[in-house]
């Protein structure tokens, strides 16, 4: 029997390309594992009405990590008009089935290492080393949503809250809310996820990302709890800033920063800027850990326009495999990959396209694996 049990998910469009070369690695570093295919993705929310089937969620009770490519998503009248005929008017309604994967298995962190390789001539700067840590399931993804807005809801608000004054004359159609539900508990463990991090890996100093000064109940709360965790961490320099001006300040100065810390919706937007700066979504690696499961994946969609084709840059679901093997205690394996990726990147011979060359999606992985 294999030593690990991983849940292999390729999703939809260019997920089942890059998965595909992810094997290539795998195959290659001899991990002694069993990858066990799940069901996810459009496809089953067409034909079974459930883009993540109890049978999916199953199997991610029994395993020891998951490897997720990419799932194709649309809005919620768009994705009703696909279903097969059987299925329609049923009531059914699409919500992504990574963001229900997160609440489910509880998810909570939002990993994303952000370095620049040495010689990757996508880079904003080189150097550039950044650790996002984004809360994965509060925040504005909480799901609490209304539209129309219900009488009930605008008459307690009406009752509660002055500001809400401009809006409650507007029929229940001309406005719609959605509620930003941030916790005590959820906003202390991604701190301490944060500040552990940064203790474990000798970093110098965490930022925490926020809008407190607008937003002062709920990201008030965020920033009062990873205070209280800093406290604690005595020898990592603090520091705090606003999302807008972080956005900011991490183009002028990214060398200022070093592991980042924030809420769920600051954190996304944070992350894309962080991995665009260190080559784009051809790089941009995330893991989505809880306290039972982790789930690794690329930051990129399914990119319909380029399924099949192999033509995307497989790099970022091949870091996410390292940090997968580093999830799973295999630090040798890990380090070694990242460094056969780093050779690849630095001898700039094999490029896919977005990096200004003609390999596909394929070739960058065997060249990776030749390095192994
Ligand atoms: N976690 C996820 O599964 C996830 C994340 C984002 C978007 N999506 C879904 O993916 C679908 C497409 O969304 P989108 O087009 O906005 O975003 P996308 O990330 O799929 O692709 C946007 C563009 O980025 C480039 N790109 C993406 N991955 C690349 C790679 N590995 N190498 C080189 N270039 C790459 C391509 O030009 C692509 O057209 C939507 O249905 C969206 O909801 C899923």
């Amino acid at each position: 029997m294999a030593h690990y049990k991983i849940a292999w998910l390729p999703g939809d469009g260019i997920g089942k390309d890059v998965l595909e070369a992810a094997r290539i690695v795998l195959d290659k570093i001899q991990l002694d594992a069993e990858y066990i295919p799940g069901d996810i993705g459009w496809e089953f929310w067409c034909k079974e009405g459930d883009a993540f089937p109890p049978r999916t969620i199953e199997l991610l009770k029994n395993v020891d990590a998951a490897l997720f490519g990419a799932i194709t998503s649309k809005p919620v009248k768009a994705a009703a008009t696909e279903l097969s005929p059987g299925l329609q008017n049923r009531g059914l309604t699409y919500r992504s089935p990574i963001v229900r994967m997160r609440q489910l298995f509880d998810l909570y962190v939002c990993l994303r290492p952000c370095k620049a390789y040495p010689g990757n001539g996508l880079n904003f700067k080189e150097g550039i080393d950044l650790v996002v840590f984004r809360e994965n399931t509060e925040d504005l993804y909480a799901g609490v949503e209304f539209s129309p807005v219900p009488p009930d809801l605008a008459q307690v608000l009406k009752t509660l809250a002055k500001p809400f004054a401009p809006f409650a004359a507007l029929p229940a159609d001309q406005y719609a809310v959605s509620c930003k539900i941030n916790t005590r508990a959820g906003s202390e463990r991604i701190a301490r996820a944060a500040f552990e991090f940064a203790r474990k890996f000798k970093r110098k100093k965490v930022t925490i990302i926020h809008k407190a000064n607008v937003v002062r109940a709920t990201d008030g709360l965020f920033l009062e709890e990873a205070k209280n965790v800093a406290k604690e961490f005595s020898e990592i320099q603090v520091d705090d800033a606003n999302i807008d001006a972080m956005t900011m300040w991490l183009l002028k100065n990214p060398f200022n920063y070093d592991v980042l810390v924030a809420p769920n919706l600051y954190g996304d937007i944070i992350s894309d800027l962080c991995a665009q700066m260190v080559g784009g979504l051809g790089f941009g690696c995330s893991g989505n850990i809880g306290a039972k499961l982790a789930v690794f994946e690329p930051t990129h969609g399914s990119a319909p326009k380029y399924a099949g084709q192999y033509k995307v840059n497989p790099i970022a679901t091949i870091l996410a495999v390292k940090m997968m093997l580093d999830g799973l205690g295999e630090t040798g394996k890990a380090a070694s990959l990242e460094r056969a990726v780093a050779e690849v990147i630095k001898e700039g011979k094999v490029r896919t396209y977005d990096m200004g060359g003609a390999n596909t999606t394929l070739e960058m992985a065997k060249a990776i694996a030749a390095k192994l």
